[in-house]
């Protein structure tokens, strides 16, 4: 039987690979302290994943361990010799992290770096997933210039109607805290790639979504916006109108990307992930979708300023993952996302 460690295995990303990799036979290992509940409040907590995948899996083995215990990480790393990690673990928001810098510093970095290391030590062979994020070329993709329509903004230039590759720099541009631990996280996935032969990918995400986001105002969108929706809050907007786009992908596509990967690994490999140009929507254009799927209205707040770096138009170009990962597809649209979110009673299958 196959092994796996999971990082942050009761979150969005990690309970899905979970469930995936049960479904497939594996055995997993899933590590996860619910530290979303600390960094966002009870909307935040992940304890409803973790009972779902307790009840519904054959082979999964949660461990309450702190990703920033090097000790603890590489014990249970020398214990499984896993013959895939997938680290989903990490403190996910641009805006908190200026509150909590060590926090998120430690999680994001150093906590990627324990595990990197107890890998090399213990199963340098087997792939090792990292779950990157679009904010580690900070503001660069707004340098780009957009019209203005309607209801969203866009990329000017036709060349860019792919969208942001991985030819965009990271450096010399405003990542928020967050946007700048990730960065070193992705760098060090890399290196361990390049320097040490090990098979890690990096996979920088735009929007991840799906309906066992423990969504908060400061992390998950969509997941955010149809909560809003369904329990009467007020939702803030902030700056460009309501017109800046986000590309959405569905955890269970993540996950595909994830194995895809693999099954046929190599070393420092880097892949925008995002739903690319058709899952993508802007914060006027998902509230109108939302509402009539729904029939209710949302109470909207517009605040004038943006949030410090955020991307006013960006959407993940797909095109290295496509070619070097060609089984791989976006298979839920965004009308699918946006249906299954706007369900009262979302049903949470494994
Ligand atoms: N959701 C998105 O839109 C998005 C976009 C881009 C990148 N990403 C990245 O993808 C990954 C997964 O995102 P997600 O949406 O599933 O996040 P999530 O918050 O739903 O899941 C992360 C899990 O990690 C756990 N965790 C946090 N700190 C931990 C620690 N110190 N030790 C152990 N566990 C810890 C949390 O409790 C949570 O359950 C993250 O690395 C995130 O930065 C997400």
């Amino acid at each position: 039987m196959k092994t796996a460690v999971v990082t942050g295995s009761s979150g969005l990303i990690g309970s899905e690979i979970v469930s995936t990799l049960d479904r497939l036979g594996w055995s997993v290992h899933g590590v996860d302290n619910n530290m979303r509940m600390d960094f966002f409040g009870p909307d935040g907590d992940t304890t409803a994943n973790l009972e779902r995948l307790s009840k519904a899996t054959k082979e999964f083995t949660h461990h309450a361990l702190d990703v920033r215990d090097r000790g603890g990480v590489g014990r249970l790393v020398a214990d499984v010799r896993p013959d895939l990690v997938v680290h989903c673990a990490a403190q996910p928001s641009h805006d908190l992290a200026a509150r909590r810098p060590f926090d998120d510093f430690d999680v994001n970095a150093v906590g990627t770096l324990n595990l990197l290391e107890a890998a090399r030590a213990w199963c340098s062979e087997s792939p090792f997933v990292f779950l990157s994020t679009n904010k580690v070329y900070g503001d660069a993709p707004n340098e780009l210039e957009l019209v203005e329509l309607e209801t969203r903004y866009d990329y000017a230039d036709p060349q860019l109607y792919e969208g942001i590759d991985e030819s965009c720099r990271i450096d010399a541009t405003l990542h928020s805290l967050f946007g700048a631990s990730k960065a070193a996280a992705d760098l060090l996935v890399q290196e361990y790639g390049r320097y040490f032969g090990m098979p890690t990918v990096c996979f920088r995400g735009g929007c991840l979504t799906g309906s066992s986001h423990a969504s908060a105002e400061l992390h998950g969108f969509l997941a955010y916006l149809a909560r809003c929706v369904h329990e009467g809050r007020t939702y803030r907007i902030y700056g460009y109108k309501g017109k800046q786009v986000r590309d959405n992908i569905h955890a269970s596509d993540v996950c595909a990307a994830a194995l895809a990967f693999a099954a046929a690994p190599r070393p420092g490999a880097v892949y925008n992930i995002g739903g690319g140009r058709a899952n993508s929507v802007s914060i006027l254009e998902a509230i109108a979708r939302l509402e009539e799927l729904t029939g209710r209205t949302l109470a909207v707040e517009y605040v004038e300023e943006a949030r410090r770096g955020d991307h006013i138009c960006y959407i993940s170009d797909l095109r290295r993952l496509r070619a070097d990962c060609p089984d791989w597809e976006v298979t839920v649209p965004l009308e699918e996302i946006l249906a299954d979110l706007a369900r009262p009673a979302r049903s949470l299958p494994v």
